[in-house]
């Protein structure tokens, strides 16, 4: 192997990225909150009313005597959700509109409890009760009588009220006056941002009592578990585009998802904080144990364990819903049920993707497509960067590159493979040019304070940003996907949004100002987190209704928010071809995906520099088992196709993107459950090990779905790795050996080039496709084999689900199929998993392995339901306990049964 090794540096200079970006020092509402003192609040709680929509209370901030309204409504589906605004504001603040798909049915309350200090409100569930405490305020939310989330604990709820600017500026000494305009204008470096409505931030703080683990919040390049942040910078949520980022940093990437999620043994809690406007987030543990070496043990002082939480926000209102779980599936589905599932995708988005900064024209795209035929190596959709387009316009092509893209694509469609191209958020002005006038005339770009339209800097220049927070200007974009608009696509091609968070080369921190002004008379800094969100959601829209409706989309976007998972996927952008940067690819996929972004990748080989090619193979290797396979590199790097490393760099690429393939019906079957349960494919240990304290701070090893764990390798020249193997009872099949290793220890396992540590749960059954293919369409034909792997009960258990992989009629016409495969007694059965769908297909089991069987069975038969039972080969390996079943030819639409006897 060739070392040509790229050492591990920042890329950007340290001081530049520290200079472009504000640290919170920078911020004027974090300065003012965190430094001004607490402001007293009293709940006035002979003000509360209660309904059948919740709670109702006055709030009152002692000093300033202004009055909040504290809004209180437990849901159906165990969670509870807070809602603090200005009792009579001067006029409405903003309230994120279309993140919430479907409120739960709200809950009845009545009054438990009353006394002059505090109400208790309880409700059918009876698990649960809110608690309001008059002086100082504070709001408790009580499981099973123990308080578990406490608002307002430490008395940061902070609400400024909106004020009127003439009297603001009108009245008192010209201290008050210097005073009150440095809160209507605030400067960093060069950049001026003038807020029309003055200081509106607020604040509040929870406490999670008996837990010590947090997690969420992305997009940060950071650790699984949110770190305290006493020691630094608070987690921001700010999207930024940030070149290279920086490792190990709180500052706000590409996208933000405000959910934090507590978790402790017994229960997981979750909090998420509807704001989309620049928030800031503190994290402070307090220790589970005040350890004193001279105290024996026995009288060691016990603490309750706590984490403290401090949400800024710089507008908007105070909006939470506490979901309370109390296990991280009913979290997850409590999450998803507010926000949405994840978008069930096609079958092809979940194969391998081909991309570069650029294939240069159409003979490259095809000569690359061809590469993959040649050496024999599975993918499905070849991209398309910004260099297809004439002149940076996107909806258009270069005519000297691409002179035949419609050609182009059914070149590739005859192969059953795509084409992605990028469409940006920023249009070219360019008023010889029919979609900037279009979008000119119809009003449809974001403007500046004074009500020009708004240009800003990017890839083509001077160019005006779309205003998709406006549902014309969304309904707009999104017709210009359709086949007849968008010249030289056909329905083949998928799309990509880039720069959407939005990128404005030379802008504040290289983003919008946050004083231009969006639909509604909005200012971008009430939204400026949801502005990639809602691009994503007008193009998932706009691939929707091309096809009338039928088929599904496949967008990507860089920038996204709570609610994303409804359009498509996300990657972690432009990370760095370094050891370092496979690294935290994972914490960083494993971060969005307890946030409910769960189709989301990092770009294979690190998308600037040039990989050494063992970080490459390694790179391919942890990819292949993470949702979203992307190999992406920017322009100035070398070309990096998977076959020009050498032969044994080529094989070894093949094999796991050839396994990757193999999966498929694995992978399509845990997107089908984040679909409809919201549970993510790719998991933190803990999700799956809720008690195992030992799985809470791994994030360098993660479960695909309930059955497989993997531990990629993420080091140079390792000769072992050490994986942590949880679950006392368990056992742990090592897929490619079926070796098999007791649960409840750390395992050293020598490793390979060829090594990817993979291991199958006992207890669990995988289906895969068993034979070759060229892309994911070849892969609904190819007959399965499943794998049942024993736990010491003899058990296993697991699901397969199957569609035409493509289109909506698995929701219309209930054309899927959703078996179950259960293992009991020696007894295999296949079974419907639930709803029956009605999925025309001739998919058959071929051969059945289940690992670790003790003896050499003396009789395998298989039973279809009115047929007659039939004897069927096996082979026993008795040096891994395999028992392999073959030429089964079993359809998996119908009901039978394998015994395996003796
Ligand atoms: C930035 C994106 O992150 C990167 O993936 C892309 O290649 C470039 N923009 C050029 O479009």
């Amino acid at each position: 192997m060739e070392a040509e090794s790229s050492p591990v540096i920042s890329v950007v200079p340290d001081d530049e990225q520290n200079q472009k970006f504000k640290k919170s020092k920078n911020v004027a509402f974090y300065r003012r909150q965190i430094q001004g003192p607490n402001k007293q609040h009293r709940a006035l709680l002979d003000t509360m009313v209660l309904t059948e929509r919740g709670a109702r209370f006055e709030l009152l901030e002692t000093d300033s005597q202004s009055r909040l309204l504290l809004s209180v409504w437990p849901c159906k589906n165990d969670t509870v959700r807070i809602l603090i605004d200005e009792l009579q504001p001067i006029k409405a603040r903003y309230r994120v509109p279309d993140v919430i798909t479907e409120e739960p049915q709200r809950e009845q309350l009545r009054v438990e409890r009353q006394s002059k200090d505090s109400v208790t409100l309880t409700w059918s569930s009876g698990r649960h009760r809110v608690r309001v405490w008059r002086s100082p305020f504070r709001l408790e939310i009580l499981c099973e009588d123990e308080v578990t989330v406490t608002f307002n604990s430490k008395g940061k709820l902070w609400f400024e009220t909106l004020r009127d600017p003439t009297r603001a500026t009108s009245q008192g000494s010209k201290l008050q006056e210097e005073h009150t305009s440095l809160l209507w204008k605030e400067t960093f470096r060069q950049f001026v941002d003038i807020k029309a409505n003055g200081p509106s931030s607020v604040g509040l703080d929870l406490c999670f009592h008996g837990f010590s683990h947090v997690y969420g919040l992305p997009e940060h390049a950071d650790g699984l578990q949110l770190r305290d942040t006493r020691d630094g910078e608070p987690y921001r949520l700010y999207n930024l585009d940030v070149f290279a980022y920086e490792l190990y940093s709180r500052l706000g990437l590409y996208g933000s998802v405000p959910l934090l999620v507590a978790h402790k043994p017994d229960t997981t809690l979750g909090v998420f904080c509807l704001n989309a406007s620049e928030t800031f987030v503190n994290v402070h543990y307090s220790p589970s144990e005040h350890q004193d070496d001279q105290t024996p043990p026995v009288k060691r002082r016990r603490t309750q364990p706590q984490t403290d939480v401090h949400w800024l926000s710089e507008s908007g209102v105070i909006d939470c819903a506490v979901l309370l779980g109390p296990d991280p599936q009913q979290l997850f589905s409590q999450y998803a049920q507010l926000t949405g599932y994840q978008a069930l995708p096609p079958l092809f988005s979940l194969g391998y993707h081909q991309c570069r900064w650029n294939y240069i024209d159409e003979a490259d795209v095809k000569a690359v497509d061809a590469g993959f035929d040649r050496h024999d190596i599975p993918y499905d959709v070849i991209w398309l960067d910004i260099e297809h387009t004439d002149g940076k316009r996107y909806f258009t092509w270069d005519p000297a590159l691409f002179p035949e893209p419609a050609n182009l694509q059914r070149h590739l469609e005859e192969k059953k493979r795509k084409l992605v191209v990028i469409s940006d958020p920023h249009i070219k002005v360019d008023p010889d040019w029919s979609l900037y006038c279009e979008a000119r005339d119809g009003g449809h770009f974001v403007k500046q304070r004074e009500g020009q339209i708004y240009q800003g800097s990017c890839w083509p220049g001077e160019s005006s940003y779309l205003d998709f927070s406006s549902p014309d200007t969304r309904a707009w974009y999104s017709r210009c996907f359709h086949l007849d608009k968008y010249k030289g696509s056909t329905p083949s091609l998928f799309v990509w949004n880039d720069m959407n968070e939005p990128s404005v080369f030379g802008g504040p921190e290289q983003t919008m100002p946050k004083d231009v002004v969006h639909y509604g008379g909005w200012e971008h800094r009430e939204l400026h987190n949801l502005y990639g969100f809602y691009q994503h959601m007008a193009t998932a829209e706009g691939l929707i209704t091309r096809s009338g409706g039928s088929e599904r989309p496949f967008v990507l976007s860089r920038s996204f928010f709570a609610g994303s998972q409804r359009f498509g996927a996300v990657w972690t952008g432009d990370n760095v071809a370094s050891w370092e940067y496979l690294k935290i690819s994972i914490p960083m996929l494993l971060s969005l995906s307890v946030a409910g972004v769960a189709f989301c990748g990092a770009d294979v080989g690190g998308f600037f520099r040039d990989p050494e090619p063992e970080l490459l193979v390694r790179w391919y290797q942890a990819a292949a088992l993470q949702p979203f396979f992307r190999g992406h590199s920017a322009n100035m790097t070398k070309r990096r196709e998977p076959w020009l490393f050498g032969e044994e760099v080529t094989a070894a690429i093949r094999t796991v993107i050839q396994q990757r393939y193999s999966l498929l019906p694995y992978w399509y079957t845990l997107f089908h459950q984040a679909h409809t349960c919201g549970l993510p494919p790719l998991r933190p240990l803990w999700v799956e090990f809720q008690r195992e304290q030992s799985t809470f701070t791994v994030d360098h090893q993660y479960m695909i779905g309930g059955a497989l764990l993997a531990c990629p390798v993420t080091e140079r020249g390792v000769e072992e790795v050490r994986v942590l193997l949880p679950g006392s009872g368990e056992v742990w099949y090592d897929v490619h050996s079926a070796k098999a290793y007791k649960g409840g220890g750390t395992l050293s396992l020598p490793v390979t080039l060829d090594t990817v540590p993979v291991f199958q749960r006992g207890g669990s059954v995988v289906c895969r496709a068993a034979g070759s293919c060229s892309c994911a369409a070849d892969v609904q034909q190819l007959p399965l084999s499943i794998t049942v792997a024993l736990n010491s009960q003899g058990a296993a258990d697991g699901e397969l689900y199957l569609d035409d992989g493509h289109s909506f009629s698995y929701r219309d016409r209930k054309a899927f199929c959703h078996r179950r495969f259960n293992m009991l007694s020696g007894r295999l059965l296949c079974r419907p998993a639930g709803e029956e769908g009605m999925f025309e297909c001739d998919t058959v089991v071929q051969s059945v392995s289940v690992l670790g069987v003790k003896r050499k069975p003396s009789s395998v038969v298989v039973h279809v339901s009115e047929a007659k039972d039939t004897s069927a080969a096996f082979q026993y390996v008795d040096t891994c306990c395999v028992l392999t079943v073959s030429n089964l030819n079993l359809r998996v639409t119908m009901d039978w049964e394998i015994h395996i006897t003796g």
